[in-house]
């Protein structure tokens, strides 16, 4: 049962559109202060766990660490940062008293569990108007089960997006997309995508093409797609200010951009340079915004990532303004060595909101412009100094700043809508909030080239559907720093897993395509097991998706009796069938697994050939080789798997195998992977091994 309470005027953010009953008197659990914004505290028992929070760092289990839901363009992900790109506020309380918590509320809040005082959730938000949703139920399963019926049907991609997808910021002419296709359909290695970072636009404008390197791109899309390969471009939120570009004087004479308080057009500088943000909290703004996507649409293009939709700002014209008086102070001032005492520095390095602290001192060092600096980008104040003109308004965008992500893929996902109501266009985006998840997936945006981010990568899964992202994956080899063979070969056995599977790299990091490494085979074959398992993995995601349930379970979820299992994070659970254990640590041959039943251990073998092994219930080490992909069928179980293919479309899925128990069944779902008359369970085809 979900119920909802209402503090103060909460922002209609439609992320639940479920009609659910108003609660009486106040919630159940924890207790509510409203004096002073808002805090919302409860007193955990020692064995509770915490779940949710979708796009969030650290472990499955949230105890222990202190989260800000504020969508944020950062691209370091130490394991101190509170904040990412994504604002779930969905948490699940589990163990003496377990029960749901969704805070509906589009600005900063902060998610303090267990970190100030061990035993001690709180959460709170600087304004006391939100929505809080309360859900009993008889498991922590369950009530996410009610929590993704209260939020809608999660985004269902094309099938051709279950293949694999090669990107990399910097590919500029039609020759370096040739070079992407022909490296891999020489190398057999499949392929089904090639992402258009930002240089594919013409001075890195919104729904334009470079025309010197995109003459004829109709033609161009064409090519690709008779090689079975898709282009998907990116679209950023910042539309770039330039007289004579038509989606800047459109906006501007309709008013379509977010303003400032005097009604001037807010000019964030983002990559094009000065840019405004499209108001896309507004019906109209939005509407607008989103058939632009048809200008691509029209040139045969059938898919998009968004991105810097937190939205990012390098810097604003008001940010850059401070920057210059105390850099004028800073030069004018010749004793810079003097006077800066530890507690300015640690004051200046703190701020965040470059609001204050921006006046400098007689005598100040270099530490009040090292702070300015730091804090142009993204900063708070920046958020406070542009509006949306909304239903319900005009509201400073600070407070709805969480919707920004989530209502840019909207204004594209409704556009679709228009465009082909009949056709899935893939769809995803780095900033997102519940809600979000109807309209697209999301990428978890700029990781390391990190072991330790295989594991966050990991870990964030089955946070995320709880969410209701399905269609979500990581930039696989690591999107900064250089990534290295090894490192790539492993995560792309996980990248095998995730609906998802796109390896992305930054400009300037080490070339990390498949074919810049030695033995290619390896990837061809990591790859292939992929294609291989698409129909099983297809047939999972569909069902999760139709029925608002989990692609990816904790253990906990599966086998809450095992006290084991439940505290087990580096094994998920993917579909009804399987679990994965894959290996992120450099050098190691093999890792350890926790078996909570009787498993087949499978392995793909880089020969093609397929082992399975039954392992029993309990503790085991398993050797797992570079160029090996492996998981585990649960007992009485079984999954089908076809031959391997170069794309989607080539796999043949009518003449499969069969892995796991003998004797079990397996119920297959299928459709034509475009259109949207999904399958109903009657139909799916029946297998058996
Ligand atoms: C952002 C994106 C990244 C992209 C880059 C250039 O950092 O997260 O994926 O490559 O911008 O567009």
């Amino acid at each position: 049962m979900i119920q909802k309470y209402v503090y103060g005027k909460p922002f209609t953010t439609e992320a639940i559109i479920e009609e659910v009953t108003l609660g009486e008197g106040t919630p159940a659990y924890g207790c509510i202060e409203t004096a002073q914004g808002f805090t919302f505290t409860y007193q955990m028992e020692a064995d509770d766990i915490i779940y949710g929070l979708g796009e969030a760092n650290r472990g499955l289990n949230k105890r222990g660490y202190c989260y800000i839901s504020d969508c944020t363009d950062d691209p370091n992900h130490t394991e101190d940062k509170r904040s990412l790109y994504g604002a779930h506020n969905f948490i699940v309380v589990a163990g003496k008293k377990t029960f749901g918590l969704f805070f509906d509320y589009p600005s900063a809040i902060t998610f303090d569990i267990g970190y100030t005082k061990a035993d001690t959730l709180s959460v709170s938000c600087e304004r006391a108007d939100l929505n809080l949703f309360v859900i009993d139920g008889d498991s922590p399963y369950e009530i996410v089960k009610q929590f993704r019926k209260a939020i809608g049907l999660s985004y269902i991609p094309p099938k051709y997006a279950f293949g694999f997808g090669q990107s990399r910021w910097g590919y500029k002419t039609k020759e370096d997309f040739r070079k992407v296709v022909d490296g891999h359909r020489e190398n057999k290695v499949p392929l089904d995508m090639v992402y258009m970072d930002i240089d594919y636009m013409q001075d890195f404008k919104d729904f334009t093409l470079n025309e010197k390197n995109f003459p004829d791109f109709p033609a161009f899309v064409q090519e690709m797609k008779d090689r079975n390969i898709r282009l998907i471009p990116i679209i950023d939120a910042g539309v770039k200010v330039e007289k004579g570009y038509d989606v800047y004087e459109e906006g501007v004479q309709n008013r379509y951009f977010c303003q400032r308080e005097d009604g001037s057009d807010f000019v964030a500088a983002v990559w094009p340079g000065d840019t405004h943000f499209p108001d896309v909290l507004n019906d109209e703004a939005r509407a607008w915004f989103g058939d632009k996507y048809r200008i691509l649409t029209d040139q045969g293009i059938e898919g998009f990532w968004n991105d810097m939709n937190e939205p990012a700002i390098f810097y604003s014209q008001e940010g850059m303004g401070e920057l210059k008086e105390v850099l004028k102070a800073f030069l004018e001032n010749e004793d810079h060595n003097s006077g800066v005492t530890a507690g300015e520095m640690a004051a200046e390095n703190g701020r965040k909101d470059g609001e204050t602290g921006t006046k400098p001192k007689a005598g100040s060092s270099v530490w009040p412009l090292m702070g300015k600096l730091g804090s142009l980008a993204n900063s708070r104040a920046d958020y406070k100094r542009f509006y949306h003109n909304t239903k319900e308004g005009r509201v400073r965008h600070d407070q709805v700043h969480n919707l920004f992500g989530y209502y840019m893929t909207r204004s594209a996902g409704e556009a679709f809508e228009r465009i082909d109501p009949d056709k899935r266009f893939l769809m995803f985006s780095r900033s997102s909030y519940i809600g979000m998840h109807r309209y697209g997936g999301i990428w978890t945006g700029d990781n390391k080239s990190w072991w330790s981010h295989i594991l966050l990568n990991l870990k964030m899964l089955p946070s995320l559907n709880m969410c209701g992202f399905l269609y979500t994956g990581a930039d696989l080899g690591g999107f900064g720093a250089d990534a290295t063979r090894d490192l790539l070969l492993r995560w792309l056995a996980l990248g095998v897993f995730t609906p998802l599977m796109r390896d992305h790299a930054a400009q300037g990091t080490r070339e990390q395509e498949c074919y810049q490494f030695e033995n290619i085979e390896d990837f061809r074959h990591v790859i292939g097991v992929r294609y291989r398992l698409i129909p099983y993995l297809y047939s999972e995601y569909m069902k999760a998706a139709l029925n608002s349930d989990l692609y990816f379970k904790p253990m906990a979820f599966v086998y809450p009796e095992d006290a084991m299992a439940v505290q087990v994070e580096d094994q998920i659970m993917l579909g009804n069938e399987i679990m994965i254990a894959p290996v992120y640590t450099q050098n190691a041959k093999g890792r350890y697994v926790y078996l909570p039943e009787e498993m087949k251990f499978v392995k793909f073998l880089p020969d093609g050939t397929i082992t399975e092994e039954v392992l029993e219930k309990g503790h085991h080490y398993v050797e797992i080789a570079l160029n090996e992909v492996s998981f585990f069928i649960r007992s009485g179980k079984c999954i089908p798997v076809a031959e391997p293919a170069e794309y989607v479309e080539a796999l043949d899925t009518e003449h499969m195998t069969m892995l796991g128990y003998e004797g079990a069944e397996y119920d297959l779902y299928e459709d034509d992977g475009v259109s949207k008359s999904y399958q109903k369970p009657e139909e799916y085809r029946k297998m058996k091994r």
